[in-house]
C-alpha cells in the first residue's frame, strides 16, 4: 500500500537546522530541507503523533496547507483563499490564525493573521454558506502562517504551544537554557551515553535533556496540551500506539550524569527538576567551582556541555574574562582528550580566554539564544 506524503514544517532554534533535520529524518521525515530557523519535510501522517511525542530538537510542526510567494496582502489573501479548510476545520471548531513573520514587509503580523482569517471567513461562507467561530484565546484550530521574506507558508499548528516548554521544570532559574537548545548542544557534542558534565548546570536543564536523551524517554509525555488532539482527523488510536512504542523504547538503565553549580539554592533546583522529570537516579549535582581543578577528581566526562554565565549586565567584561579563563584552565588540566560544548553571547571574550589553553576548535555556530545572539563552540580539550 502506498501511504500519502504530507507535507511539514518544524520551526526550530536559528544555527541548528541540521540537528533538528537528523532527528526529523531518524523519526521517518523524507525529502528534508533546511532554512532559517525551519526545517521543510514530507512523511506520513503518523508523524504528526510521532514528532509532537519524541521530538526533543523541534518547537513546533506545522502541517503545511499551501506554501507560495507573496509580496502583498492581496497575494497572501489569493494563497490563503485557494486552501480546503473544511478538511481540517470543523464548522462547529473555533479557529485563530497567528503570523511569524520574518523579513521587512509593508505590512504588520497582525495584517497576516487578519487577512487570512478573512479569506478563511470567505472560504467557508462560499462554500458551505456558513463559518466557524473565531476564537483567538484558546482556539480549537490554529492556522499558522509563516512569512519570511517572500515565502509564505500556510498550515495548521499540530504542537500548540512550543515544544520547549517541556512542563517539568518545578524550578525556575533566572537564566535557564531553552530545553530545545540544550538537546541541541547535547546531539552536536556527540554523546552517546558515555560519563557527561555540565559544570554550571544552574537549574539543570541540559543534564536532565541528556538524561531524558539517553533513557530515549519522549519528553511529549509530559505534555497533555498537544493542539493535534482537537484537530478533525486526530485518531486516539494512533495517539495511544505512538505514545506506547516511545515508551516501550524507554532505557531505566543508570548514566553518569553530572552537573556542578556554585550555588547550593540552584543545585537544589535543579535536583527537583530532575526529580519531577523522574531522571534524579540518573544525575547527581553538586555545589562546585567550576574554575577548580579539584571539583573534577572524582568526574572522568568525556562530553561536557555548558551554558556558562554571559550576560554582560551580571557579570563584568574583566570578571566574565576571568571566569572563562580560570574554568577553561581547569579543565584542560582535569579533563584534556574530553569534547566540551559551550554557549556563550559573549565570543570576543570567551576566544580571548581559549589562547590561554592548549585545544582544538572543531566547529563554532552562531545560534539564537532567546532573542541574543550567541555561538556555540565544539572543542576538544
Ligand atoms: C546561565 S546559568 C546556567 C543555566 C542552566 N543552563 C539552566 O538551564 O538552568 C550559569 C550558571 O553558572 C553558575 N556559575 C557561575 N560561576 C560558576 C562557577 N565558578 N562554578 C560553577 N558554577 C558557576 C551560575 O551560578 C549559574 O547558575
Amino acid at each position: 500500500m502506498v501511504s500519502v506524503l504530507f507535507k511539514f514544517l518544524a520551526t526550530t532554534i536559528k544555527g541548528m537546522e541540521d540537528i533538528a533535520a537528523r532527528e526529523i529524518e531518524e523519526l521517518g521525515g523524507c525529502n528534508i530541507e533546511l532554512k532559517s530557523e525551519r526545517v521543510f519535510f514530507q512523511g506520513s501522517a503518523k508523524l504528526i503523533y510521532r514528532i509532537n511525542i519524541r521530538s526533543r530538537c523541534i518547537h513546533k510542526l506545522m502541517l503545511i496547507l499551501d506554501h507560495g510567494k507573496a509580496m502583498s496582502l492581496d497575494e497572501v489573501y489569493h494563497l490563503a483563499k485557494s486552501i480546503e479548510y473544511s478538511e481540517v476545520i470543523g464548522l462547529h471548531q473555533t479557529f485563530a490564525v497567528r503570523t511569524t513573520r520574518v523579513g521587512k514587509h509593508n505590512y504588520t503580523s497582525i495584517d497576516v493573521s487578519a487577512t487570512v482569517g478573512q479569506a478563511i471567513v470567505d472560504y467557508f461562507n462560499e462554500v458551505k454558506g456558513a463559518r466557524p467561530r473565531v476564537n483567538l484565546k484558546n482556539p480549537d484550530v490554529e492556522i499558522s502562517v509563516y512569512i519570511k521574506d517572500d515565502e509564505v507558508t500556510i498550515g495548521v499548528n499540530t504542537t500548540g504551544e512550543s515544544l520547549h516548554r517541556r512542563n517539568y521544570r518545578v524550578y525556575d532559574h533566572p537564566a535557564a537554557i531553552k530545553t530545545t537548545l540544550a538537546s541541541c548542544m547535547v546531539r552536536f557534542s556527540g554523546w552517546h551515553g558515555e560519563e557527561f558534565l555540565d559544570p554550571m548546570c544552574g537549574g539543570g536543564t541540559i543534564a536532565i535533556e541528556a538524561a531524558l536523551m539517553a533513557r530515549k524517554f519522549p519528553p511529549g509525555f509530559f505534555r497533555k496540551d498537544l493542539a493535534f488532539t482537537k484537530l478533525l482527523f486526530y485518531d486516539s488510536e494512533i495517539y495511544k500506539d505512538e505514545l506506547e512504542k516511545a515508551l516501550e523504547e524507554v532505557d531505566r538503565s543508570c548514566f553518569k550524569i553530572c552537573g556542578f553549580d556554585l550555588s547550593p539554592k540552584y543545585v537544589n533546583g535543579a535536583m527537583m527538576n530532575a526529580s519531577s522529570a523522574g531522571v534524579d537516579d540518573t544525575i547527581s549535582f553538586f555545589v562546585q567551582d567550576a574554575t577548580r581543578e579539584d571539583a573534577y577528581k572524582t568526574v572522568n566526562a568525556k562530553h561536557i556541555v555548558v551554558n556558562p554565565p554571559y550576560g554582560i549586565r551580571q557579570y563584568r567584561l574583566r570578571i566574565l574574562k576571568d571566569l572563562y579563563t580560570r574554568f577553561l584552565k581547569a579543565l584542560s588540566c582535569s579533563l584534556s582528550g574530553s569534547t566540551l560544548v559551550l554557549i556563550t553571547g559573549a565570543p570576543r571574550i570567551f576566544e580571548e580566554a581559549l589562547t590561554c589553553i592548549n585545544c582544538k576548535i572543531i566547529e563554532i555556530r552562531g545560534v539564537k539564544h532567546g532573542n541574543l545572539p550567541a555561538k556555540v563552540y565544539k572543542i576538544m580539550m
